[in-house]
């Protein structure tokens, strides 16, 4: 396996392209599941995820093409995902447990096939991660739900209908799957308490530009008039604000200056809001957002909370940067039950952090020293690495893949900003 050796200590100054974000792509990419004509994604990011996916969708049947990219700011590349013969309605063990976000496949399965049988996520370094929501929701458009050994069935051969979808707390998947099966049902549907993170109005703009009638996605309570058929489209990816967040951090933990191309600030504004209370200079330009040091970083405080309030995937990497704020941070992970993996790691560094219950005391300012450390989920390996760009000496972030997951080119972004960083075999 390969590892990252990182030698701290460099400040980061420069730019840093933004790729598309993993998480609206993984839910477009889903979305083609609904028509019969193609559908082309731009600007979609060469992650490990992305590829997962593409194997389950051609394991239904969808074929993936590979277009030429437009080149230019967007990096990434666009495919086209032709689902006009699905031939396969089931979402086996063997992919599904790589990747839980498989799970968004069952909604447009059954709204598309009259009928979808999807391994069990199962759960995962975060947490046991149920689906009861994404469930409960496809029941109230009138899905038959079975769970027997490990797997779901949903069907709805006469089709779904409309119908008034309540979640009792926010959840992105279950949205987006809900979203999508009622594109197609017949009739009216209302989905309140809805998640608001900007992915899902990436997906109900993408949705609506293959004949959907959407309205009022990323508010509170979102009406999808179900229409017989949806046509193909193109579209392009959102710009990953967890990507842009997690430079964000790395220019002010190393006292750099970086440009974050592309991001978007309305996606990101409690992550922006925290680095100003870090001691972050944040500035909004035409291209992109600028993060700056004024060369000291504050102790703060956070609670992750959904959409728009601070994100649960930036947890980890603030987590580092308070690692070396003068004065402690109090972080509260409200999301997920057990999302602090980082800390253990983080303190093999040097750090001060201690836990109790949901939340985490940091004390800062201490210096890091570099060491061998694991990453166990992929937003905490993040955390790790950020933390081997300012600890002394060498910091080798072991278990690669979990970054993969989720940063695009990660070495080389970082390099291009001045980190001494290199990928070797483990
Ligand atoms: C999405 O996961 C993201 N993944 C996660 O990012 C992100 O952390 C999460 O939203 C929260 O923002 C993708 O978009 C692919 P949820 P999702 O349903 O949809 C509980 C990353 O690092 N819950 O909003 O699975 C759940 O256990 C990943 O990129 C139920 O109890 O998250 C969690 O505690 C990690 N029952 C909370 O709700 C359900 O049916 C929020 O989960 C569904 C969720």
């Amino acid at each position: 396996m390969e590892k990252l050796v990182i030698t701290g200590g460099n400040a980061l100054h420069g730019t840093v392209p933004i790729s598309g974000a993993k998480n609206a792509a993984l839910p477009l990419m889903c979305a083609s599941l609904l028509s019969d004509e193609p559908l082309t994604l731009e600007n979609l990011p060469r992650l490990a995820d992305i590829t997962t996916l593409t194997d389950l969708l051609n394991h239904l049947g969808v074929t993936v093409t590979i277009e030429g990219g437009k080149g230019g700011r967007m990096t990434g590349r666009n495919l086209t995902f032709d689902a006009k013969n699905i031939n396969d309605t089931v979402a086996p063990y063997d992919i599904v447990r790589k990747m839980r976000a498989s799970i968004l496949v069952l909604g447009p399965l059954v709204a598309r096939a009259g009928e979808a049988i999807v391994s069990l996520p199962g759960g995962c370094a975060i947490g046991n991660r149920p689906i009861d929501l994404h469930l409960k929701a496809l029941e109230k458009l009138g899905a038959k739900i079975d769970v027997e050994q490990g797997y779901v069935r949903a069907s709805a051969p006469e089709g779904l209908k409309g119908g008034r979808v309540r979640f009792p707390f926010v959840s992105v998947g279950a949205t987006e799957n809900i979203l999508m099966a009622a594109s197609l049902a017949k009739g009216t549907t209302i989905i309140e308490n809805a998640a608001r993170e900007p992915e899902i109005a990436d997906l109900a703009a993408c949705l609506n530009a293959m004949g959907a009638r959407i309205k009022d996605a990323g508010h509170e309570t979102i009406t999808v008039e179900g229409v017989d058929r949806l046509h193909g489209a193109t579209h392009a990816v959102m710009p990953d604000r967890i990507e842009a967040g997690s430079y964000a951090v790395a220019a002010l933990m190393t006292r750099g200056d970086l440009l974050l191309e592309g991001a978007r600030a309305d996606d990101m504004q409690a992550t922006l809001d925290t680095l100003a209370d870090a001691g972050g200079i944040v500035s909004v330009e035409e291209d992109g957002v600028r993060i700056k040091s004024n060369g000291h970083v504050k102790g703060f405080n956070l609670v992750t909370q959904p959409f728009p309030g601070f994100a649960t995937d930036m947890q980890a990497q603030f987590m580092a940067l308070a690692c070396v704020a003068e004065g402690a941070s109090v972080i509260t992970e409200a999301i997920f039950e057990n999302r602090f993996m980082h800390v253990s790691e983080l303190c093999r560094l040097g750090a001060d952090i201690t836990v109790t219950g949901s939340s985490a005391t940091v004390r800062g300012a201490r210096f890091l020293k570099g060491a061998p450390v694991m990453a166990t989920d992929l937003r905490a390996s993040m955390g790790l690495a950020l933390a081997g760009l300012v600890a002394e000496g060498e910091t080798h972030v072991n278990r690669l893949y979990h970054l993969d997951r989720g940063y695009e080119r990660l070495e080389e972004k970082l390099r291009a900003v001045g980190a001494n960083v290199d990928r070797v075999p483990g």
